[in-house]
């Protein structure tokens, strides 16, 4: 299948679908709270998307091909868990950190986007490693451009990572994004400058790299969606999605309280 060009209309629908992913995270915020279930953050996560937005949440039932059907309205991925976390009944502690990743569908259209939460007051070392993983996504964004190769992209975000001796996941990557979830192109975190598909304006796709504070290496749970770390280490991710303009790029997933491009937690 080849990588789709957007045009100007499906462009105007995926920034509403963009912004909207984001508002939910948004929305959750506060809620994020030791003591709290993740069971309980997809609850008002689903109630929201579905009663307030009115938008399909597009992880809910999502089967690709060997997978079964995801049961949940939102991804939770706590601690070592790296992505495609399934919410359920353990309560949130002080010092967790966790991914939340939401995908709606709204008009026919994706947007994805994911954040990173700490719940109370956790470790300088988790803090480092949120933060790492928040400037390598941008460090990412920031080289989409018509003409840079995905490999530019994939190479600046392994350099940053590996730099700060965190380790870069192999087996999940970004995706091309729109009508469907999950699209061509396939955006690599790691790779080589001047190789892959090259950008071209109106191309949509998603950066969202996984960094491990110890081995790359994943293992998937026994419930066949939940990843983790081989090494039980800490993993950060963070996912915008990203249209190629005339010039550069656009976040298409942004919204009023979306993070700030600075440090997210403040190491004191
Ligand atoms: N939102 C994830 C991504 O960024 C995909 C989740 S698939 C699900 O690509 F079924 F687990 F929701
Ligand atoms: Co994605
Ligand atoms: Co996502």
């Amino acid at each position: 299948m080849a990588i789709s060009i957007k045009s100007e209309e499906e462009i105007e629908l995926m920034r509403d679908s963009g912004r909207l992913a984001s508002e939910v995270l948004d929305f959750i915020t506060p809620y994020v709270t030791p003591g709290t279930t993740t069971e309980e953050l997809d609850r008002l996560c689903h109630n929201y998307m579905v009663d307030v937005q009115k938008v399909i949440p597009a992880p809910l039932n999502y089967a690709p091909p060997g997978y079964k059907p995801f049961p949940k309205s939102i991804c939770t991925s706590v601690n070592h868990q790296i992505c495609h976390g399934i919410p359920g009944g353990k309560k949130l502690k002080d010092g967790d950190i966790l991914n939340i990743d939401v995908t709606v569908i709204k008009n026919g259209y994706h947007g994805d986007t994911s954040r990173m939460f700490c719940v109370g007051k956790p470790s300088i070392a988790a803090k480092r490693l949120v933060n790492v993983a928040y400037e390598a996504m941008w460090e990412g964004i920031r080289v989409v451009k018509p003409g840079a190769f995905l490999g530019d992209v994939g190479h600046t975000i392994q350099r940053f990572a590996e730099k700060h001796n965190y380790s870069v996941v192999r087996e999940f990557c970004g995706h091309g994004i729109g009508k469907k979830f999950h699209e061509p192109p396939q955006v690599l975190h790691y790779g080589s400058t001047g190789t892959g598909t090259v950008l071209k304006k109106g191309m949509t796709f998603t950066i969202e790299p996984m960094i491990n504070l110890g081995k790359r290496d994943v293992k998937e749970m026994p419930d066949g969606w939940t990843i983790v770390t081989k090494d039980r280490s800490l993993s950060a991710q963070w996912e915008h999605t990203i249209l190629v303009t005339e010039n550069g790029y656009e976040v298409m997933t942004i919204s009023d309280h979306s993070p700030d491009k600075e440090k997210v937690f403040p190491i004191k």
